[in-house]
């Protein structure tokens, strides 16, 4: 699976595409991650890329020219791949991310351009123009879609087989509707505080059932709202 990230922040994704689970995808062939910075798009003489906005209001808008310029260049970058190419736009607009969404976006094996916007946002034409999704990682409004595309991409590429040791997706939160159960590690005695008997007893079936209501148990506390789904 490959992105294309567009960005005016390129530095942003140092970090992320160097470190723990998604460099070794990356370095498995699972997933590639490749950013453009928009403003090498620009043909203003001053290399602005965003305007103040039509009708007024605060702020500034990407534009439309360098955007379009950017997408056309990445769609093309991806036209000899047999897998479909998808556009997204990271928006507080957009369809709210959550597992069942970074499931679909997962299983659907295509490739992803991914727009990052900032300041106010992208010119509304590039949504039509290009048919593309807006998705969301909550409501609350970031600076800019950066962190929010890495979100997105983690969410999508712990999911591609391969990326991570099978059977560690099986129990975790989200997968069942459940929150996951609690977790304990060496030491055995933590100042005091005792693993659960019924985790070192050895006996699988009575584990099993002790995580399930645990996780009733966490979900009810944390999330009720996911038991009435
Ligand atoms: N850009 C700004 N806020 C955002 C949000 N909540 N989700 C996705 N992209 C954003």
């Amino acid at each position: 699976m490959r992105f294309i990230v567009l960005t005016l922040f390129k530095e942003m994704f140092i970090p992320f595409v160097e470190t723990s689970i998604i460099k070794r995808a990356i370095e498995k062939g699972i997933c590639s991650i490749e950013t453009i910075d928009i403003r090498d798009f620009t043909e203003d003489k001053h290399n602005r890329v965003d305007f103040p906005p039509y009708g007024g209001g605060s702020g500034m808008v990407i534009s439309a020219e360098p955007l379009s310029k950017a997408i056309d260049y990445a769609l093309d970058k991806l036209k000899d791949d047999l897998k479909e190419t998808k556009i997204l736009y990271m928006s507080p607009r957009g369809r709210v991310l959550n597992y069942n969404i970074s499931k679909e976006l997962s299983a659907s094996d295509c490739n992803y351009i991914i727009i990052c916007g900032h300041y106010e946002g992208i010119d509304e034409r590039i949504i039509e123009e290009y048919n593309v999704e807006e998705l969301s990682i909550g409501d609350y409004v970031l600076t800019g879609g950066e962190l929010a595309s890495q979100v997105v991409m983690d969410s999508i590429i712990r999911l591609l087989p391969g990326a991570i040791t099978e059977g560690s997706l099986d129990e975790e939160s989200h997968t069942n509707g459940l929150l996951e159960y609690p977790q304990y590690t060496k030491p055995y005695d933590f100042r005091g505080r005792l693993v659960p008997d019924v985790l070192i007893s050895g006996h699988h079936k009575n584990i099993a059932e002790y995580r399930k209501q645990e996780s009733i148990r966490i979900t009810k506390k944390f999330r009720p709202d996911l038991l009435d789904k």
